[in-house]
């Protein structure tokens, strides 16, 4: 993968576009200050300039199932998690693919890929891990850095080299099936709350507010939720579910 770091830009998901050839391997976009930064459900990413990392990878699957998506979503917050164990941050997956210490959210990734036929065409992951940042400021609800947690400042150019490496050998273990379920189970061994004890949810599709153990979350991406109260396994695709602070 090619790493190209700009000084500026509005979201590395949409500048990323512009290094699109179909010929060459992976680019990685990555900038100081994003201006328009995008997160998930339309809302906004903020990041003070030079602190963080915020860049996109962005690269063509080859003969990639649009079904087995999901799996690519594992990969790239799995190896988030990998980056920061490696500082000493036990990080873990917060369904679909936030990553949390504690109750708090180190990292936000925003994947949006082009489909061909049944195929992956094109795969922008946009990924965003609050670094060396040690106040903010916007109405994000429980954000936090690796240096509030740990003290130390980081060399962004460094961690992203590092990032990147790891999520290459990830990309790579999805070309097999094999590869494919170790990293599902990775994923599921590594959830945000899934130790099995019951926490709050709240069901978009009702409105209703129960205590839930997560229970599993199916290959395709569907997290199982038990409600503790009903003994009812509730099934939800991204967004039909949030989980309660
Ligand atoms: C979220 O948690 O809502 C997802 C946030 C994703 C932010 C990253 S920063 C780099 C890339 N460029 C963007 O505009 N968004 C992603």
């Amino acid at each position: 993968m090619i790493i190209i770091w700009i000084d500026e830009t509005t979201s590395t998901n949409s500048a990323v576009l512009e290094y699109d050839q179909k010929n060459t391997g992976g680019i990685v976009l990555a900038t100081r200050s994003q201006t328009n930064g995008r997160g998930q459900k339309g809302n906004s990413w903020e990041s003070e300039a030079g602190k963080n990392l915020s860049f996109s990878v962005m690269w063509h699957p080859v003969s990639f199932p649009a079904r087995n998506q999901f799996s690519i979503s594992e990969a790239v917050a799995l190896a988030v998690i990998d980056l920061l164990a490696g500082i000493d941050i036990d990080a873990k997956v917060k369904w679909p693919n936030d990553v949390y210490v504690g109750d708090k959210k180190i990292c936000g990734i925003l994947i949006e890929h082009s489909v061909l036929g049944m195929n992956l065409d094109r795969t922008v992951a946009g990924i965003g891990v609050n670094i060396n940042q040690k106040k903010f400021f916007s109405d994000a609800p429980n954000p936090v850095s690796a240096t509030q947690l740990t003290g130390q400042e980081y060399n962004l150019e460094m961690l992203l080299e590092q990032y990147v490496s790891i999520l290459t050998e990830g990309i790579k273990r999805l070309e097999t099936d094999s590869g494919r379920e170790e990293t599902h189970r990775r994923f599921v061994k590594n959830l945000w709350r899934g130790d099995g004890i019951g926490y709050g949810f709240r069901d978009c599709r009702t409105g209703e507010c129960y205590t839930g153990i997560i229970k599993d979350v199916a290959p395709m991406g569907f997290l199982s939720v038990k409600n503790v109260e009903t003994g009812e396994i509730l099934e939800y695709a991204f967004k039909e579910v949030e989980f309660l602070l």
